[in-house]
């Protein structure tokens, strides 16, 4: 069965201070819930002030919260001057990565292929990658979003055995939807889901009900509950609501 999944992604936001900040008031108001996972992306120098913040007062570890980085470089270690690895990350604390962010893709240049690489390094270090993938809005007025989105799914994928395919998460996050308040409606968000998880039947047939598929762009308090309500949506990746504790609590409850 496919786990509820909700992740914060806080981009570069939250250094180490702020961080142990964050995790304290975080820690003093979130309940265990059976039925999802919580998961941090703090920027990976935060990584070890998250994992330090992840206890009760008692210091037994937060149940269902685990951590993950925003990005990996494709090799395992060598000169590549400001990049961390999936091993690194792995030591650090860190459960999962985020694979092909749309600002990744578009500010840094990043390619499908360069995700696959990630993806299959991800997998190396016992990372789970979110493959993340989002039409423009260019590409949505042209009608293209499920060729686009599942293209990047196919290409993301493609490096990966089918246990690896199994065992990862997709984030569907439209780019006209990130940061500007403008969400996808429930419908919308179901809809793509469909389409992914159609195309992940292709790959890995049944098996591809097992594959959490979350749903990233202006994701709120106000609006989390109807779109995790829509069918095919297994969670959310969120940005800016992800930032304060208190928003970032009730959208754990949603
Ligand atoms: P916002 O929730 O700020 O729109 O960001 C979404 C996102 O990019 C999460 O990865």
């Amino acid at each position: 069965m496919r786990r509820r999944i909700l992740a914060a992604n806080w981009k570069m936001n939250h250094g180490p201070t702020a961080t142990t900040g964050f995790m304290r008031d975080f820690a003093a108001g979130y309940t265990e819930r059976p039925d999802r996972d919580v998961v941090l992306f703090p920027p990976a120098v935060s990584i070890a002030a998250a994992r330090a913040g992840s206890r009760r007062p008692d210091g037994t570890p937060l149940a269902g919260v685990a951590l993950g980085v925003q990005n990996i470089h494709w090799e395992d270690r060598g000169a590549f001057t400001g990049a961390i690895s999936g091993p690194m990350a792995r030591d650090a604390g860190a459960d999962y990565v985020l694979v092909g962010h749309s600002e990744r893709r578009q500010l840094f240049g990043e390619t499908d292929e360069q995700c696959a690489a990630k993806c299959a390094a991800a997998e190396r270090a016992g990372l789970t990658p979110v493959l993340c993938l989002g039409e423009t809005l260019a590409q949505r007025e042209r009608d293209e979003t499920a060729w686009v989105v599942v293209g990047q799914l196919r290409a993301g994928l493609s490096a990966l055995t089918q246990q690896e395919l199994t065992t990862s998460v997709i984030a569907y996050e439209p780019v006209w939807a990130i940061g500007t308040g403008r969400t996808a409606t429930p419908a919308d968000a179901s809809e793509i889901h469909r389409i992914l998880r159609s195309a992940l039947r292709d790959l890995i047939g049944d098996r591809a009900e097992d594959v959490s598929i979350l749903y990233g762009g202006s994701a709120t308090a106000a609006n989390a509950a109807d779109l995790l309500r829509a069918p095919d949506v297994d969670g959310l990746l969120v940005g800016g609501a992800s930032l304060t504790a208190a928003s970032w609590l009730s959208i754990c409850a949603a």
